[in-house]
């Protein structure tokens, strides 16, 4: 399973890509809205930072589909990697449509997607990505995992080329489990990240090894 940052901080995503974990970024409005300085040069900065190649998904405001199109098309001169994020409805499906049919391929990640239903039309529709939000189910009491397992199942089943993004994560856990359930792709906050590299074991291990060195060892190491 792949790990994007889902993030719209610069600094953050230039830590987590020096760890070799990252394979692209997710944004989302309320991310962008978070940082500084205009929304078009911060694209551009991110896209950069991910080298022109790995894909930063970013999502259109437009709610309009004709106007979802326009704006996309605007987004995708800003860099090469960019993966336009739209809402999952009848007017993001008919942008999406237009989209990955139009002579440019613009690359489509249909977003805010909470049933297996939602996520078949966005594939139908041309999505090369659908993102199931997690968290946000598991906020009012229904299993966000448990959709990732069955989206997977039914588009293993039915030899669906879209990847699912595995979107909303708030804890390792979730991870974890998405990927047990087979998700392609998992967007984590960076506080996640950094969870994820932890255990008090490993911290335990390593302050052992140290003390035990030092106990008897006074030549240098190595
Ligand atoms: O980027 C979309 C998604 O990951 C948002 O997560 O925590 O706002 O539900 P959250």
């Amino acid at each position: 399973m792949q790990i994007y940052l889902d993030s719209a901080n610069p600094g953050e995503i230039e830590e987590a890509l020096s760890w070799g974990v990252i394979s692209g970024v997710t944004t989302n409005p309320s991310l962008i809205a978070n940082e500084t300085g205009g929304s078009a040069s911060l694209v551009q900065r991110i896209c950069k930072i991910l080298g022109g190649k790995k894909p930063v998904s970013v999502e259109v405001l437009s709610t309009a589909a004709e106007d979802m199109v326009k704006e996309a098309r605007r987004i995708a001169l800003l860099a090469p990697n960019i993966v336009i994020k739209i809402p999952m409805g009848v007017e993001g499906l008919k942008a999406v449509y237009q989209l990955s049919q139009g002579v440019e391929r613009v690359k489509c990640n249909v977003t805010l997607i909470f049933s297996v239903n939602q996520a078949i039309l966005a594939a139908r529709a041309g999505a090369a990505f659908v993102s199931p939000f997690i968290g946000r189910l598991d906020d009012i009491g229904w299993d966000g995992v448990g959709l990732v397992r069955e989206m997977v199942d039914v588009f293993t089943k039915h030899n669906t080329d879209t990847a699912i993004i595995a979107a909303s994560i708030r804890h390792p856990r979730h991870i974890h489990e998405v990927a047990m359930a087979g998700a392609h792709i998992a967007t984590v906050p960076f506080s996640v990240l950094k969870q994820m590299i932890s255990h008090p074991l490993t911290d335990l291990g390593v302050e052992r090894f140290l003390r035990d060195w030092a106990k008897t060892r006074t030549d240098e190491v190595f």
